[in-house]
């Protein structure tokens, strides 16, 4: 065997090892719950960081060095990572007297409304909590959850088209009930909900194919109980914001051909 042909097999164990202390980094979190008055938001994701104790237990004071190294060893790479994390310190963030730009998890709770819109905001129609409207768009909602797990295909995976009904039902289900429902009109909250539709399933399903799929357990884990999925393994690969925008104009254009009307 020359150079040239160890090569390969170098990258491959590099891989390995990379992994290994990928998955060791979230694994030296243990779950921690929500202390009494701590601070949750809509987001599944930043809940999860805040139950782990990744960033603040209490949800509170949540800075862009902190938010920084999980969304980096959640395989996001960097000009993602800074991009959502500045889109939420930008609009939420208070300066202190330190000079560093912190927000609480609760300030993810606005409602969105009207114009002004960004990434970071709460809208209607999500998968896992209720409306607004009904007062009480935080906690997690199981029903809803098992309502969305339930279009699996396979009943072990979920993948673009499943996202894409979940999604669809979840804006009938508002469309239907909600007397404030404006989601059909809001482009901006049209737009997060397909974001974080590719955001889930490229950090959790992996950035290696454009079509990626996660496995049911991993949601429970992440959507039910906003807990680190132990079985999950970061992607390798890392998720770029051209991955997540093509995922995410997928997952919206088959949501949208099943539901003609446009909503
Ligand atoms: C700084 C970065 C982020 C911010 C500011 C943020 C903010 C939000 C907000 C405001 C919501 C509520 C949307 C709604 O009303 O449904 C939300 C929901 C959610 N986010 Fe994030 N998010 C971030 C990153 C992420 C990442 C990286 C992931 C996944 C890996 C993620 C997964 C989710 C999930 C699963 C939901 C629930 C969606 C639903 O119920 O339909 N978020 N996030």
């Amino acid at each position: 065997m020359n150079k040239c042909d160890l090569l390969p097999v170098l990258i491959i164990a590099l891989a390995h090892v990379t992994s290994a202390l990928n998955a060791s980094y979230w694994h030296s979190y243990p779950y921690l719950g929500v202390p009494s008055n701590g601070a949750r938001s809509p987001c599944s994701f930043l809940n999860t960081l805040s139950n782990h104790g990744i960033i603040p237990n209490s949800g509170h004071g949540i800075s862009f060095r902190q938010l920084y190294s999980p969304f980096h060893e959640a395989g996001l790479d960097n000009t993602t990572s800074k991009l959502l994390i500045m889109d939420a310190l930008s609009r939420f963030g208070t300066l202190g007297s330190d000079g560093i730009l912190r927000f609480d998890l609760t300030d993810l709770n606005t409602h969105a409304s009207g114009a002004n819109r960004s990434f970071a905001e709460e809208h209607d129609a999500s998968l896992t909590r209720n409306d607004a409207f009904w007062g009480d768009a935080v906690t997690v909602q199981p029903a809803n959850v098992n309502n969305f797990l339930s279009f699996s295909k396979d009943g072990k995976t979920m993948g673009m088209y499943e996202f894409a009904v979940g999604l669809k039902n979840a804006r009938m289900a508002s469309a239907v009930s909600n007397p404030t429902f404006l989601f059909n009109y809001d482009l901006a909250a049209a737009f997060d909900s397909f974001s974080h539709a590719a955001l889930v399933l490229t950090v959790f399903g992996g950035a290696a194919t454009n079509d990626p799929r996660v496995s049911i357990d991993v949601l429970k884990s992440f959507l039910l109980e906003e807990r680190i999925p132990m079985n999950w393994t970061p992607s390798q690969t890392a998720v770029t914001s051209a991955l997540v925008n093509y995922v995410a104009s997928n997952v919206s254009i088959t949501s949208q051909s099943l539901f003609p009307e446009g909503i």
